[in-house]
């Protein structure tokens, strides 16, 4: 016998589990059954197309030497200054939880010797990664993201893929989105232009914030990406990498739009797009929701070309392509949009029971049941057949099994239809070819409405 709580312990529970001993970390979340639908829809699409377009699954361990990403982010990002997990363990290893998935990409497209496999390899991943950032609507300290690299090709098709990717992804999923993308040349174009953008932002230095001022030494191209309201007018009027371009920069960028237009994926150029990390060149670009971004949001992914990074890291010179895309930001969007994912355990059946015996039996059914390929549902805790039939209501099953004292005595079972409350009696031995005939007559009648309408 279950003993029940009282009013008062029942309160001081609910009051418990307000302020219990041991909370979250702040900026992690437990993810809860709910909303594992979610990630599973998600990680779903993603496969799907990964596999369709070649993409393999890679996983990366979850900690990493400090110095990957040191090298590979970049000494000078607000990653490795500011929004490192890092610590020192009992080997007094410099380790680091990993931030973002490009840089150990790399270090394994090295490490594994996969230069000497077919070129380009073309990866992908889904994981979680951990940044020490301020807590806010969209920014989490662990958070997950999927990603596509493809190493080994510097065709600007693969540009161009990898956008069409992630945005074919953000489409099944019934999002609207841009991208917006850029060219910051390579690291020569790049010296070039930033001694002029530094000459520039120096003739307005009176106007600049102490951020921007701080920026102007350390990482002039950052004061680009600036949010800052009151500087946005001096960046429009600053000169634009465009126009410090190497031929081949821009013969490659004039090249990814086209395909991307070729692909109708519609891009918005954005010169002052820099991206946050060091290991980029040639093109850049951010997945945004809606038509336009806006300050209140923040972008749903990103990526571009990284040709440097693995020689940085110690590889052989190897042009690459890449993206990742952050899963929560996905999955509130989706949810501000109201776009559910798709249930794919919907059961068609429901086994009720009355009585010992037939509780027993009705194991054995739902067993014969499954094993026949019927998605079957039950609520063998339940006891009163009203409450079993108003789950199976619930789940909006089209049949229900109901096994009673009678229904063993005579080895039958009474099968009602939970649309009209037609029941009739089967023989317990015949249910789960009976069962499979109803179901798929029911899927007859259906692809015939649907015939019918499309007429
Ligand atoms: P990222 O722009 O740093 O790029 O991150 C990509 C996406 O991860 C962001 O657009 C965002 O959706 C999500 N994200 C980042 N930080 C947070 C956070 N604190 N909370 C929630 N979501 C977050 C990279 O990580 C590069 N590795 C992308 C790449 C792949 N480039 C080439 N290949």
């Amino acid at each position: 016998m279950i003993k029940k709580n009282t009013k008062e312990e029942n309160t001081e529970r609910v009051e418990k589990s307000k302020n219990p001993t041991f909370q979250l970390v702040r900026g992690t979340k437990d993810i809860l059954p709910d909303e594992q639908s979610y990630f599973l829809w998600i990680f779903d699409q993603v496969r799907a197309v990964a596999n369709s377009y070649g993409f393999s699954l890679i996983e990366t361990p979850i900690i990493e030497k400090t110095n990957l990403f040191v090298r590979g982010v970049g000494k000078q990002t607000d990653i490795v200054e500011k929004e490192m997990f890092s610590f020192t363990d009992q080997g007094n290893e410099n380790l680091t939880l990993r931030p973002e998935g490009t840089a150990p990409v790399a270090r394994a497209y090295i490490e594994h010797g996969m230069v000497t496999w077919p070129q380009p390899v073309k990866l992908w991943y889904f994981g979680k990664m951990l940044r020490h950032e301020r807590p806010q609507a969209g920014r989490l300290r662990e958070f997950h993201q999927f990603g596509f690299e493809s190493l080994g090709s510097d065709d600007p098709m693969i540009d161009a893929q990898i956008i069409f990717l992630s945005y074919k992804i953000m489409k099944q999923l019934g999002l609207d989105v841009s991208v917006a993308i850029n060219s910051i040349g390579t690291e020569e174009c790049r010296n070039q232009y930033k001694k002029v953008l530094v000459d520039y932002f120096r003739t307005k230095r009176s106007e600049l914030s102490d951020e921007a001022k701080k920026l102007l030494t350390k990482n002039p191209l950052r004061i680009l990406d600036s949010k800052d309201e009151n500087l946005l007018p001096i960046i429009e009027q600053a000169p634009q990498i465009f126009d410090y371009l190497s031929n081949a920069s821009r013969e490659h960028f004039l090249k990814v739009m086209d395909y991307l237009d070729e692909l109708d994926v519609p891009v918005i150029l954005k010169p002052t797009l820099v991206r946050g990390l060091d290991y980029y060149t040639k093109t850049v670009f951010e997945i945004w929701s809606g038509e336009e971004e806006t300050s209140r949001q923040s972008a749903l992914g990103g990526g571009g070309r990284y040709d440097d990074l693995v020689e940085l890291l110690g590889g052989r010179p190897t042009p690459a392509a890449g993206v990742a895309v952050g899963v929560e930001r996905v999955i509130s969007l989706l949810k501000e949009k109201n776009i559910t994912p798709p249930s794919d355990y919907q059961p068609d059946i429901f086994v009720a029971q009355l009585g010992e015996e037939a509780k027993r039996k009705s194991l054995l059914l739902f067993e014969e049941l499954r094993s026949a390929g019927i998605k079957v549902a039950e609520s063998l805790s339940k006891e009163g057949l009203k409450s079993q039939l108003e789950k199976a209501d619930k789940l909006k099953v089209k049949y229900a099994i109901i096994l009673g004292q009678k229904e063993i005595l005579d080895g039958t079972v009474m099968l009602r239809d939970m649309e009209n409350g037609i029941q009739e009696v089967i023989d317990m031995k015949k249910v789960v070819v009976e069962v499979k005939k109803r179901l798929e007559k029911q899927i007859r009648v259906q692809a015939e409405q649907i015939k019918e309408e499309k007429v």
